[in-house]
């Protein structure tokens, strides 16, 4: 047997790796990585929701072979002291889709989901969007980054194209390029995405030209968007969905921010009518997620859709997850119990959680009117959700038109992080597109995300002053 020398032997780990991992794209974002740990930094740059929102803030696990049970601290408690009085416990009646039991959700389950979740999330989901066919089924998923996965993989080939909005959530546009399949942006307005333009789109398709036939899916964010904080009418709902079915496109409706919109006629209205809702022909694969309602570290979520295509997005995960985890089937089907089921999550959570968006989103647009000159910029329309899309009026910077947009857009982003407040850039969102756009019409279309879901009320401010100190030095208007 030759022995092993002990020296290390360099090894070139490139000839191990598949063609997947050598072409992965990650998301821009992290681009801007390098800013955030800029001492003093104020960050609108990340859309995640804040601790203080989690429905838990402890926990303790009866642990049978330490003879003990365990208390685990959450946001605001420190020690078991702080957690609540232990409820009364009552034997769910047999009916009761909620009934977690660890005995039962500790096993390996079916990869759709365990009995207890599946059935209240059909009838939320018949509650809710009530599909207008029979045969749709659900599948649990670890959130909506693995149902959007899955829906990739079950549906798409290398080379094949797909639709995005015009300015897309890089963690679908990153893994979808890295799997080969060619991303094309459909152009949006301020209702989202322009039914008309994907009609052209689809009309003047050239298969020799483009090297492959049409795309068979869209997939689209349809509430307070990610990044364009968006939240798309009814009326225009119904449009691309004509368009869809005329062109025989399947919608992937990718919406973790549902239940954060802004409802204009009060917090007890209903939301507006989803894609699923409105479809006839089982078209729609809608993925729901529990990451922004209750905490992203439950990785757990839904999707619901016609049972064939469902089956096969469940193969896929099979081989992958496997099946969502007992531990957070377990905490989530508790919390919905203690909430009191559908009637306690749509009556009384739900308006709870988006009242604290809802009231961010208005202090940011308050502010920004506040303290950026109306010059620079344009102020969207509340929708709720973690996300303001502030359009710079590009067509009246004074390097315009002399200068590119983007690259005037580049320059105010370094103005600001001069100030110390981040933010990101639309750059960073836009799909790959077939729209020859004019430099006026570019100069339209030169947006940041500003996420309002972290920073304190203080802090926010704080930041929004920054952010219009650097664009009037930008604009060159006199403070
Ligand atoms: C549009 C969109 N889809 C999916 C996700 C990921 O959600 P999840 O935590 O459920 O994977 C996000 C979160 O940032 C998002 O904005």
């Amino acid at each position: 047997m030759p022995s092993i020398e002990p020296q290390a032997t360099p090894i070139d780990f490139s000839q191990y790796l598949s063609r997947e991992s050598k072409e992965r794209k990650r998301s821009q974002l992290k681009e801007l990585r390098p800013y955030f740990v800029i001492p003093g930094m104020i960050s609108f740059g990340v859309g995640i929701p804040h601790p203080s929102t989690w429905p838990v803030n402890g926990m303790t696990l009866s642990v049978p072979f330490a003879g003990k049970s365990v208390f685990v601290p959450g946001f605001g408690s420190q020690s078991p002291s702080d957690m609540y009085p232990l409820a009364e416990y009552q034997d769910p009646a047999k009916g009761d889709a909620l009934r977690p039991d660890l005995g039962e959700e500790l096993q390996y389950s079916s990869t759709y989901g365990t009995p207890h979740l599946l059935s209240w999330i059909k009838e939320h989901i018949q509650r809710v969007h009530n599909p207008q066919y029979d045969d749709w089924v659900n599948l649990c998923t670890a959130g909506n980054t693995d149902g959007v996965d899955g829906v990739l993989r079950a549906c798409f080939d290398r080379g094949d194209y797909m639709l995005v909005e015009e300015f897309a959530y890089p963690g679908t546009l990153s893994p979808a390029t890295t799997m080969g399949i060619r991303c094309l942006g459909v152009p949006m307005d301020t209702d989202g995405v322009d039914p008309k333009a994907l009609d052209d789109m689809m009309m003047n398709w050239d298969e020799a030209e483009k090297g492959g036939p049409r795309p068979k899916m869209i997939v689209i964010v349809p509430t307070c968007s990610n990044p364009a904080g968006v939240t798309t009418p009814v009326q225009r709902k119904r449009e691309i969905y004509s368009a869809c079915r005329k062109w025989n496109l399947l919608i992937c409706e990718d919406d973790p921010y549902c239940f954060l919109q802004i409802r204009p006629n009060g917090a007890d209205s209903p939301i507006v009518p989803s894609f699923l809702s409105m479809d006839t022909d089982g078209r729609v694969i809608r993925i729901d997620s529990f990451s922004k309602i209750v905490a992203p570290g439950s990785r757990l979520g839904f999707i619901t859709g016609h049972k064939t295509l469902v089956e096969k997005i469940m193969n896929t995960r099979e081989s992958a997850t496997q099946c969502p985890s007992g531990f957070s089937i377990a905490a989530i089907t508790a919390i919905l119990r203690a909430w009191g089921s559908h009637e306690g999550f749509e009556r009384n959570y739900i308006p709870y959680i988006s009242d604290i968006y809802a009231k961010r989103c208005l202090s940011a647009i308050r502010f920004l009117k506040e303290h950026v000159p109306a010059e620079t910029i344009e102020i969207p329309a509340p929708a709720g959700g973690m996300f303001l899309w502030v359009r710079f009026k590009i067509e009246s910077h004074p390097s315009f038109p002399a200068e590119d947009p983007e690259t005037i857009s580049k320059q105010i982003f370094h103005s600001m992080i001069e100030q110390k407040v981040l933010m990101c850039p639309s750059e960073y969102f836009k799909a790959p597109s077939t729209t020859q756009w004019t430099k006026e019409e570019e100069a339209k279309r030169i947006f940041v995300r500003l996420s309002f879901s972290l920073p304190p009320q203080e802090e926010m401010e704080e930041g929004i002053k920054r952010m219009g100190r650097a664009l009037a030095k930008e604009w060159r208007l006199s403070a």
